[in-house]
């Protein structure tokens, strides 16, 4: 019986969340320890167009009809089927499984969306460009966030370093020489659509402020982007600390995440900040490999959860 199996990974945002929403430079990486998998199965006994889905860690048990015309997996797998021109999906069960921590900053959504258009894309016989696998999940990304830059769904799609301009053509960035992060999860859940609702209001509110403070977000991701061209990875910690300050100044920082990057800074990281919405979710310090152990060690001791080593190449 014929099976399709694909994967997307997970990522993280070195410089610039927030600000990104806005029109700013970002840049991210994928995290390829962590990833989403998407299973389909053909089930030749099923009626036709069956389609029965499977996603154990958000306890669904269902069949595509059944769900609401705008659940996410719903709409990946519709938007997946019209863009190769395919009318309905053969019967199958497709199952969903990740190991990208949900409401966390690492980009699950946009995993679960592009590993699932690619599965769906396979078991219909046809294969999608990173691009368009890319624009179906930022579809999707609308659902979960309101008002997306579209960074995640393209570097994950891609599965690749990018310096990304909303609504400009794709830059990957060369990444001259490897450096190592530390990811660690503060534990706390934190819906990225929150934060970003939060930054819009009160950049409504005192629009000439935050402009400022996305502005001098904006030169460091620049300053960001040269080091890491040149391979000149020692200057990035300052940098992340001047970053993690402004996003603290944009108000989308908490207690617990600033408590975390304490301790990976005296632990011996050469920065730290938080990564992705804020006010929860994932904080990344940059180490020497050296220290790398120490770091993780101390944030583990601290309280934090899911503590990953990871090298940016
Ligand atoms: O929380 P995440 O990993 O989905 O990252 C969100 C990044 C923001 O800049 C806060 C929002 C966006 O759409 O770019």
């Amino acid at each position: 019986m014929p099976a399709f199996t694909a994967h997307a990974p997970a990522k993280i945002i070195l410089f610039g969340e927030h600000a990104v929403v806005y029109g700013h430079p970002a840049i991210a990486v994928p995290v390829t320890s962590l990833q989403a998998r998407a299973f389909i199965r053909a089930d030749v006994r099923a009626p036709r167009g069956q389609v029965h889905l499977l996603a154990p860690a958000i306890q669904l048990d269902a069949y595509l009809e059944e769900l609401a015309p705008h659940h996410p997996l719903r709409r990946v797998i519709e938007l997946t089927a019209e863009r190769v021109g395919a009318s309905y999906l053969p019967a199958c069960q497709i199952t969903i499984q990740s190991a990208i921590p949900v409401a966390s900053g690492l980009g699950s959504g946009a995993a679960v969306s592009v590993a699932l258009s690619r599965a769906v894309a396979a078991y219909l016989g046809k294969s999608l460009s990173a691009e368009a696998v890319s624009e179906i999940a930022y579809e999707v990304e609308k659902i979960y966030h309101g008002t997306p830059s579209g960074i995640d769904n393209t570097v994950i799609a891609l599965q690749r370093a990018i310096f990304f301009v909303r609504g400009k053509p794709i830059q990957p960035l060369h990444i001259q020489c490897p450096f190592t992060l530390v990811i660690a999860d503060s534990g706390i859940s934190s819906p990225t659509a929150a934060t970003v609702a939060d930054v819009r209001a009160a950049w409504q509110q005192n629009t000439a402020y935050y402009e400022a403070l996305f502005d001098q977000i904006a030169a460091i991701v620049s300053e960001a982007r040269a080091f890491i061209e040149k391979g000149e990875n020692s200057r990035l910690g300052e940098l992340m600390n001047r970053n993690q300050s402004l996003l603290q100044q944009l108000g989308v920082s908490c207690a617990e995440l600033d408590y975390l990057i304490d301790v990976a800074l005296r632990a011996g990281a050469a920065g730290a900040k938080l990564s992705g919405g804020g006010r929860g979710g994932n904080l990344i310090a940059l180490v020497d490999p050296s220290t790398s152990t120490q770091v993780a060690q101390s944030l583990k001791e601290a309280g934090a959860g899911g503590v990953i080593i990871t090298t940016v190449r």
